[in-house]
């Protein structure tokens, strides 16, 4: 812990979407933050909330007391912790909220017990908005010595903490579980704006019909806005929900389960990236059914 405050100090790596609002609700909460990400300038962008810069990995970690991963996929998280491996010292914490999958999050575990680190695979259940408020929900999956010093961290990105199990997993496969849900939910907002535009339905209309009833969700209105005013910056990009799925699509086919309405989201991903909307918000998916917009 840091001495003067009490309050660890918290290397962050990875400053996307999801690292930099973690970021900022760390530092608002008082904790001292080192970043690192691998394009500076977004690491940069957080200098003027308080946070401390790091040219590389290594020199963001050494003496950090948390280690938090925010970065793509298992491959990325593998690549960057190795390269942070100089820095990192035995008994560190390692807060994994990447969404790396039951299989790489074993092997991330492999790789913290290498370098005598306590891994905690952490994945994060919340957009954008949640990260930048600290309202995020944490699964969390590791062993429970370490939760009164994790907890200055999960109290400052998160409103809710969900302990899953002691050892790494649970907490993956939960969240491809909650996943699945949003991935279905968004193609199905995409599906009805399209078909009510199609069949000359105002889709203000729908949403109308729905308010305050039995089927009605936040979620459904806040896509819908997004397609409706065309502002597609990215809370979830569409890049990001596809490797996703294809994540939850290969947990599935090793439990032998068959997801047809997520494979038929992945189809829709993987047919808006085609058509260049990769970075945008994931209820570009829209575009997977109109190939001519
Ligand atoms: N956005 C959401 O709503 C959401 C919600 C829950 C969980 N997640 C998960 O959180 C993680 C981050 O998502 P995000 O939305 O923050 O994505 P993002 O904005 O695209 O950020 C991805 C981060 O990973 C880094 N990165 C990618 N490949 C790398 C590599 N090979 N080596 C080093 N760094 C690499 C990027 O660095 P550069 O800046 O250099 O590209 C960036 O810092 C993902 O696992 C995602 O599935 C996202």
């Amino acid at each position: 812990m840091s001495s003067a405050s009490n309050t660890p100090t918290v290397a962050v790596l990875g400053t996307g979407i999801m690292g930099s609002g973690m970021a900022r609700s760390l530092l608002r909460a008082g904790l001292s933050v080192r970043v690192w990400n691998r394009t500076p300038d977004k690491a940069e962008a957080l200098v003027k909330d308080g946070a401390a810069v790091h040219a590389d990995p290594a020199g963001a970690v050494r003496g950090a007391d948390v280690v938090l991963t925010a970065l793509n996929d298992g491959p990325a998280v593998a690549a960057v912790l190795r390269a942070a491996s100089p820095g990192v010292r035995p008994g560190q914490l390692w807060l994994q909220t990447s969404t790396v999958g039951p299989d790489a999050t074993l092997e991330l575990a492999r790789q913290a017990t290498e370098l005598k680190v306590t891994y905690y695979d952490s994945p994060v259940l919340g957009t954008r908005g949640p990260a930048e408020e600290g309202k995020l929900t944490v699964f969390v999956s590791g062993p429970p010595a370490a939760r009164e010093a994790l907890a200055p961290v999960l109290d400052a990105i998160g409103q809710r903490t969900v302990w899953v199990s002691h050892e790494p997993g649970g907490a993956s496969r939960l969240k491809l579980v909650a996943n699945t849900w949003v991935i279905n939910l968004v193609g199905a907002v995409a599906e009805c704006v399209g078909l009510a535009k199609a069949l000359q339905v105002d889709p203000r209309l729908f949403l109308d019909a729905l308010s305050g009833g039995p089927l009605d969700t936040p979620y459904l209105h806040a896509k819908a806005a997004a397609l409706l005013t065309g502002d597609l910056t990215p809370s979830f990009a569409v890049s990001t929900a596809l490797k996703d799925t294809r994540l939850i699509l290969d947990a599935a086919e090793q439990a032998d389960v068959r997801l047809d309405l997520t494979q038929a989201s992945a189809d829709r991903f993987v047919r808006a990236e085609a058509a260049g909307h990769g970075a945008e918000d994931m209820i570009a998916t829209y575009f997977a059914g109109h190939a001519k917009e």
